[in-house]
């Protein structure tokens, strides 16, 4: 049995939009993954069937083994949350402290309980000192930062992120996959997000989906897909600059270990010129 599963999932939306079909897609425990892929391939739409928020138009989507039903949606997204692509879409709050708080109080939980989630959602996310601004008036990022606060406060099982980093400045960023990678571990969570930032895929995820037109056009391991520079450019999509570097390197002859994080290709270089010599 799956975390979370969808079997041969299409959706076609009104006015005869097919925007997923036959999709199969598979999250367990722990995991990290990373869906990718060009303007309007269907990422979002289906990030929206993980929770319920859309339904399929035929095929399914399972939570721990169990299709997604009008009765136990609620259960469903006590266990997927999906932050949306669009902070404004989520956060209505008068204050981000109260914007924090309407996940955790609307599943029931006491008052303690509540308080102790805001702060550590806060906290995780950098945000304390905004608790008490206007979250219509906030910066971007600083909307995106309290959108994500807001789901975590809930304790997600499943933490589905849509595009986390747009809009993020580069300390933002690396806050966020520091963030994103703490997850599994310390608080046994799947993390499903997409990106256009490629470089930041290997970083932050061990298994990649690559979209193209609604449907899965390829998945694998971080290795596996970033091995295929033609099933990205197809999709108009490229191969980050460091295992492309390192791979132009290696088919010009220069003994190095292949890397696709920033840490590993130091290494790489490190080993190749300075151990050796
Ligand atoms: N509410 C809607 N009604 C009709 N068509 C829609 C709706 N939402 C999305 N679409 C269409 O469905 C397709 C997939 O859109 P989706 O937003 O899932 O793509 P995406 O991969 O998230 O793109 P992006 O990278 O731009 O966020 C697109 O062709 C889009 O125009
Ligand atoms: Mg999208």
């Amino acid at each position: 049995m799956h975390l979370l599963e969808t079997r041969d999932l299409t959706h076609i939306y009104r006015g005869d939009v097919r925007a997923l079909e036959g999709v199969n897609f598979v999250a367990e425990r722990k995991s990290r993954i990373a869906v990718i892929g060009p303007n309007g391939a269907g990422k979002s739409t289906l990030f929206k069937h993980f929770n319920g928020i859309l339904k399929p138009t035929s095929g399914e989507v399972l939570v721990r083994g169990e299709p997604i039903t009008r009765e136990n949606v609620r259960e469903v997204r006590k266990l997927v949350g999906l932050v949306f692509q669009n902070p404004d879409d989520q956060i209505f709050s008068p204050t981000v402290e109260q914007d924090v708080a309407f996940g955790p109080t609307n599943l029931g939980l006491d008052d303690e309980t509540v308080t102790h989630r805001i702060e550590e959602a806060l906290h995780l996310l950098g945000i304390e000192d905004l608790r008490e601004r206007v979250p219509h008036h906030l910066s971007g990022g600083e909307k995106k930062r309290v959108a994500i606060a807001g789901i975590l406060a809930m304790e997600p099982q499943v933490l589905v992120l849509d595009e986390p980093t747009a809009g993020l400045d580069p300390q933002g960023v690396a806050d966020l996959v520091a963030f994103v990678n703490r997850l599994p571990e310390e608080y046994g969570m799947t993390v499903v997000f997409s990106t256009h930032h490629l470089g930041l895929v290997a970083e932050m995820a061990d298994y990649i989906y690559v979209m193209d037109r609604g449907t899965i056009v390829g998945s694998g391991t971080v290795e596996e897909v970033f091995t295929r520079p033609e099933l990205l450019t197809r999709t108009r999509l490229d191969v980050p600059p460091i295992p492309k570097l390192i791979r132009s390197l290696r088919e010009n002859g220069v003994a190095i270990e292949m890397a696709y994080t920033y840490e590993d290709a130091k290494k790489s270089f490190l080993d190749a010129y300075v151990r050796r010599a």
